[in-house]
């Protein structure tokens, strides 16, 4: 019998007089009856989710986000009995001997075991092999031979799978090429009126998306870096060796794995300056020089900057510098980057001075820093 069971037993008690368990019941029933997507939050970023397993459904996240048709979905699962059900489809017309060997092994690859016991319910992405006669739609995994798995630990993220019964696709609720979304009302600014229902679970925990690794290569692979570091990554069992997978840096990355990774993303309407940790303030030639027709600049304080403040007898009359501090805690940083970004475009800034931050200091600076330098237009100090 497989040893991680205890994860079926994810315990979700809804109050089911309340107008929360009504909401998630009628998203659920949505989701298996309606080709419209419906966003909901995760630890991470709220997702916007299709039954995984009908094309019509899955078609419809591509076209509500305007998602290229390459890039693959993460499915969510609320169980391991979930998963397995994905990677050892029921077969069809299959015979009693066929029952017995599934209930012998366990379909999930043996490597996963130790960072699924270690990190899920949480922000981890496995890659897994599709199988053949796979359940999920085929616009899932865009063409590839894995699929990205992973299970959320969000209440209400939990909840809506289990009470629809499906293994969910849902990329990141964003409108496509926009910073990810970390609050209900980010959703609605993007996507309103191509959506029907956005379950409000506050803001995201996280506040970066989940790390993606591929454990079927040897020595396995970070292909995204997210909640989940390089660090805690290796000290599981089998992952002692893991290498990162991606590149951060504006060169063209010529075949990128993880095929969403080569797409403009994460990026305001302004243009992001990201000064690499150790850089001094931006002058106000600087500022100067980035401010456009608006005359307007952004600037994210992070561990430093925030403490070496511009003289005010600055020419504020001609340059107008919107503040925003998101203090020196990495948790927080990350909890609070997107919506910075979002915030600053919404004052219609020309430019975003960010402050960058080590990408060692702490298990999510490294997202912190990826996602940044994929935003930025201009990298200074790299
Ligand atoms: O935290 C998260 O992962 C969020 C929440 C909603 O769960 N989801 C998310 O999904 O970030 P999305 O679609 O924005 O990013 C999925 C990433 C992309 O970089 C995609 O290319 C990669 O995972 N991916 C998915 N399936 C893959 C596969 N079979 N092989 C390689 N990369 C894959
Ligand atoms: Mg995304």
């Amino acid at each position: 019998q497989p040893e991680h069971d205890f994860l079926d037993d994810v315990n979700i008690e809804l109050d089911q007089t309340s107008i929360d368990a009504q909401h998630v019941r009628s998203a659920a029933r949505q989701l298996q009856t309606s080709n419209v997507p419906v966003a909901f939050p995760t630890e991470t970023v709220y997702g916007l989710g299709a039954d995984a397993t009908r094309g019509e459904a899955v078609r419809g996240i591509y076209k509500a986000k305007q998602r290229p048709a390459d890039n693959p979905l993460i499915v969510h699962v609320a169980s391991l009995q979930q998963l397995r059900a994905m990677l050892q489809p029921p077969e069809t017309g299959g015979s009693d001997h066929a029952a017995d060997t599934t209930t012998t092994d366990d379909p999930i690859p043996s490597i996963y075991k130790a960072v699924i016991e270690k990190f899920w319910p949480g922000p981890l992405t496995i890659l897994l092999p599709n199988p053949k006669n796979s359940l999920l739609a085929p616009e899932v995994t865009a063409g590839l031979s894995t699929f990205g798995a992973r299970m959320p630990r969000h209440a209400l993220a939990l909840a809506l799978i289990k009470l629809a019964d499906r293994p969910i696709a849902a990329p990141s609720a964003n409108a496509s090429t926009k910073p990810s979304p970390t609050a209900a009302e980010h959703v609605a600014f993007d996507l309103d009126g191509r959506i029907e229902t956005i379950l409000d679970g506050g803001p995201c925990d996280v506040g970066v998306e989940s790390t993606v690794v591929d454990g079927l290569s040897s020595p396995p692979l970070i292909l995204r870096p997210g909640g989940v570091s390089l660090e805690q990554l290796r000290q599981c069992p089998g992952w002692e060796n893991t290498e990162i997978g991606y590149k951060d840096t504006s060169e063209k990355d010529s075949r990128p794995r993880a095929p969403g990774m080569k797409y403009r993303h994460y990026s305001p309407k302004a243009t992001v300056v990201l000064f690499e940790a150790g850089t001094a303030l931006p002058t106000f030639t600087d500022i100067h020089n980035q401010a456009g027709s608006s005359g307007r600049i952004g600037i994210v304080r992070t561990k430093t900057w925030q403490i070496q403040h511009h003289e005010v007898s600055c020419d504020n009359d001609k340059v107008g510098i919107e503040d925003m501090e998101l203090g020196a805690d990495t948790t927080d940083i990350a909890r609070g980057i997107f919506s910075a970004l979002r915030d600053l475009d919404r004052k219609e800034v020309d430019a975003i001075f960010v402050e960058g931050i080590d990408e060692h200091e702490g298990d999510v600076a490294a997202a912190v820093m990826n996602r940044l330098r994929k935003a930025a237009e201009i990298r200074i100090g790299d």
